[in-house]
């Protein structure tokens, strides 16, 4: 019985883990166990040495169960603080940071655009981009001959439906809203549709930006004032514009706006084409015809419009070489413009 005691002592304070002091549990102090076992030994004995040798068992039993219970306390508190030890959090390491979103390139543009546009008393209108012919060529005085009506060119719904091909439709539906009462000052972005293969630089949809003013003595000074603060806005004030002849139905005249190369500052490099100009958009004094349909006076008031692409104008802001980029939604591209929210 001493080498018992001796041993399973020895064994309870070695003992680190509770399955370690379930198997001593098991091995001495459980029903089938050693310490049992000995109680089985009495009925071998003389009479006169029962009680004595029961009354040992019986000590060595409460010894053992005694101790047991103390390293199992022992135990379960070693567990605890291993536990709050290996699971402690250093709450001074940096955090990682949750992934957030960007602003798409296009919308940092357009917002951009907007922004100058808004300083300068405009409102931001949009349309409907299922859009009726007649807003989209009708009231731009497009004749019903005109080949960008050509099936080709526009994607029809039906004969009086179709996706509309410009924000100019956006143009005509706000003359009508206004019914000849002026100022007229509108910025109006928008998805537009053409029947265009695919490639680095025509995508079947895109996005434009329309601009109208209508009010009393609105002149081509006006406009090209306009248009020169946008380009400064956009590439950096040492930008200048020029005006080329063009032509567009619902304008006349009609220009096509080039602004000074901004990455060789008009002397001439691939971007330019070696020309140090770059075309932006198509502009003019809003037509006439297209006033007067809408209700204005022609002969008393005047416009200016024009048409920008979002795309081409992000396109040359941050040098990117293919227009589909926008539309593919790679993260790796769209990460790069957080910068310029
Ligand atoms: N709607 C023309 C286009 O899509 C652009 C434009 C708008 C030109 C307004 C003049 C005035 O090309």
């Amino acid at each position: 019985m001493e080498h018992i005691q001796h041993d399973v002592l020895a064994a309870l304070s070695a003992a680190q883990t509770k399955a370690e002091l379930d198997d001593i549990h098991n091995r001495y102090l459980s029903k089938k166990g050693i310490v049992n076992a000995l109680m089985t030994q009495m009925k071998d004995l003389p009479p006169e040495e029962k009680p004595a040798f029961g009354a040992k068992v019986n000590a060595l039993k409460k010894t053992l169960e005694a101790a047991y219970d103390e390293a199992v306390e022992r135990v379960a508190q070693a567990e605890i603080l291993n536990k709050l030890a290996s699971e402690s959090i250093d709450v001074t390491l940096p955090s990682t940071k949750p992934d957030v979103g960007t602003l798409h390139p296009l919308t940092i543009v357009q917002q951009a655009i907007e922004r100058y546009f808004i300083g300068m008393g405009y409102l931001v209108k949009e349309g409907p981009e299922v859009e009726r012919d007649f807003y989209n060529f009708e009231r731009a005085n497009i004749p019903q001959d005109h080949p960008a009506r050509d099936m080709q060119d526009t994607f029809y719904i039906n004969t009086e439906w179709l996706l509309r091909t410009h924000t100019t439709a956006i143009q005509t539906r706000m003359l009508e809203d206004y019914a000849g009462a002026t100022p007229v000052k509108v910025i109006c972005p928008g998805k537009v549709y053409r029947k265009d293969d695919d490639d680095a630089t025509h995508s079947h949809q895109f996005t434009q930006m329309e601009g109208l003013v209508v009010g009393h003595n609105i002149s081509m000074a006006d406009l090209k004032g306009t248009l020169e603060g946008l380009a400064k806005a956009m590439f950096g004030e040492s930008r200048v514009i020029r005006f080329r002849p063009s032509y567009f139905q619902f304008t006349e005249p009609s220009v096509e706006v080039d602004v000074s190369c901004h990455i060789c500052n008009g002397k001439g490099c691939s971007t330019c084409k070696g020309t140090g100009w770059i075309e932006i958009l198509g502009a003019g004094m809003v037509h006439p015809n297209v006033l007067s349909m809408a209700g204005f006076d022609a002969e008393k008031v005047s416009g200016f419009a024009f048409g920008l692409g979002v795309e081409r104008v992000a396109m040359l802001k941050y040098g990117i070489d293919d227009i589909r980029h926008f539309y593919t939604n790679d993260l790796r591209f769209l990460s790069a413009f957080k910068r310029f929210e």
